[in-house]
């Protein structure tokens, strides 16, 4: 039986960072769900669906072709065999992801291939209903959080960094809208699975969350 790993939690908590590290340290595959859901939202932008028109969307996904494949161990995302991996990180790609994620053939048919991966590896998969409706039967689930503010800094820090010019009222705004966005739909809303722990980040560094993760996982044992 393959271990799975399921963190859960708002956008810029931080998941992705600790869950790339928890997988790296562990020999686990890393599964990024948001990309998926990001690369579907591609798909839909380059077919001209509009992201309100759900019956549109849930015909047309049909034809999507995703996949995952791994490259020096880094989730690669192909649509229809093309990688886009590294057009899916941008804020308009968030933003697309989020507002055709509550469509229940969108989400149908991107749960079903992240079941298929956590059945074949070992997996640290981050998401927003991966301890509730993917893997309900996760081995250890996080639900990683921090507030609002320290989530904005981070973003804005980053975007900075770049050299990409932003506002962090902005981008607060921006993650507002998006965290009401996933708890509000309708199918799988992002929520806490009972048997989550809880992790707040807003006063732990990346390396003291994947710690604890880790002791977690160790615990198991
Ligand atoms: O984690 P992320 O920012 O890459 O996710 C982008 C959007 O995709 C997120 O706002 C909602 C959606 N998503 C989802 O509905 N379910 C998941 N398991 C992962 C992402």
């Amino acid at each position: 039986m393959s271990i799975s790993i399921a963190i859960d939690g708002p956008a810029g908590a931080g998941k992705s960072t600790v869950a790339r590290t928890v997988a790296g340290r562990l020999g686990y595959i890393y599964v990024d769900t948001g990309a998926m859901y990001r690369a579907m939202g591609l798909f839909f932008v380059r077919k001209g669906i509009d992201p309100a028109d759900w019956e549109a969307m849930g015909e047309a996904c049909k034809e999507a072709d995703i996949s995952i494949v791994y490259q020096d161990g880094e989730q690669q995302v192909l649509l229809g065999g093309e990688n886009v991996t590294g057009l899916l990180r941008t804020e308009e790609a968030g933003k697309m992801a989020s507002a055709i994620s509550g469509c229940a053939a969108v989400r149908e048919k991107l749960v079903d291939l992240q079941r298929k991966l956590a059945a074949s590896e070992n997996v640290v998969m981050d998401g927003r209903d991966i301890g509730t409706v993917v893997l309900p039967e996760a081995d250890l689930k996080i639900y990683l959080t921090a507030s609002t503010k320290t989530r904005a800094k981070r973003r804005f820090l980053e975007l900075t960094e770049k050299g990409i010019p932003c506002n962090i009222k902005e981008i607060e705004k921006d993650i507002e809208e998006r965290d009401y966005q996933d708890m509000h739909r309708e199918i799988s809303p992002l929520r806490r699975a009972e048997d989550a722990v809880l992790l707040d980040s807003s006063d732990m560094t990346a390396e003291e969350v994947t710690a604890r993760i880790l002791e977690l996982h160790e615990e198991l044992n």
